[in-house]
């Protein structure tokens, strides 16, 4: 079964509480959070501080996604915080391996993101010390972007991998997804979709998390 991350980013932060319950009522599977550092990425949203505000008013897991230069600096403070999945991006590091297995110790589960641009086979060799393998589809820093089809290459080549070497990641996709382009997402091998724009943006929005799982029978 697909689950569904939607991201926060595209919430009404003024109504934070109200905008997570209805989450939960629309049956997401866990929160997406976006963290940006204003270094990796040209924006900044926020830290520790709220995924700890967060934690205290859901129980969804939280897949917190950091966009920042210095995830080793900050990544037990993010768990210590209530983060239930740390992703942090390949891009900031020469390996990867030393902090992953870290996030696990620190008790956590590790994702490991990509930029559109960079090579999915860099991941190789990290892949044994990952749980989310997270393949960015518009380059990270802003929500409401148009999806890069070339991403669908690499989440293939990752279900190959997965496949090949019998590993357990699971595979993410993040940005640019809409109830158009899901269904395909899934066939390449998505396993959680991730989705701001699309979810809250929408009229109907547990009617979109189901499109979203390709549960389109529903609603025809
Ligand atoms: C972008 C973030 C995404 C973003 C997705 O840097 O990592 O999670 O919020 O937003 P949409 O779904 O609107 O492209
Ligand atoms: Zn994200």
């Amino acid at each position: 079964m697909v689950k569904i991350a939607p991201s926060l980013l595209a919430c009404d932060f003024a109504h934070l509480e109200a905008e997570i319950r209805d989450m939960e009522v629309c049956d997401a599977d866990l929160l997406h959070l976006d963290v940006m550092d204003g270094h990796y990425v040209p924006n900044i949203t926020f830290g520790p501080v709220i995924v700890k505000a967060i934690r205290q008013l859901t129980k969804l897991p939280l897949d917190t996604h950091l966009m920042i230069t210095d995830p080793e600096k900050y990544a037990q403070r993010f768990i210590e915080n209530g983060a239930d999945i740390i992703t942090f991006h390949i891009e900031i590091t020469e390996d990867p391996i030393p902090l992953l297995k870290k996030i696990r110790e620190w008790g956590a589960r590790a994702g490991l993101s990509l930029d559109p641009g960079t090579d999915v086979k860099k991941m190789d060799c990290a892949l044994p010390f990952v749980d989310l393998a997270l393949v960015m589809s518009v380059r990270p820093g802003f929500g409401g972007q148009q999806f890069i089809p070339a991403s669908h290459d690499k989440i293939h080549y990752l279900k190959n991998v997965k496949k090949s070497r019998d590993l357990d990641f699971e595979i993410s996709v993040d940005g640019g997804v809409t109830t158009e382009n899901a269904p395909a997402l899934i066939e390449s091998g998505a396993e959680i979709i991730v989705a701001g724009s699309t979810i809250f943006k929408s009229p109907d929005r547990k009617k979109t998390i189901q499109l979203l799982r390709g549960n389109a029978m529903q609603y025809a």
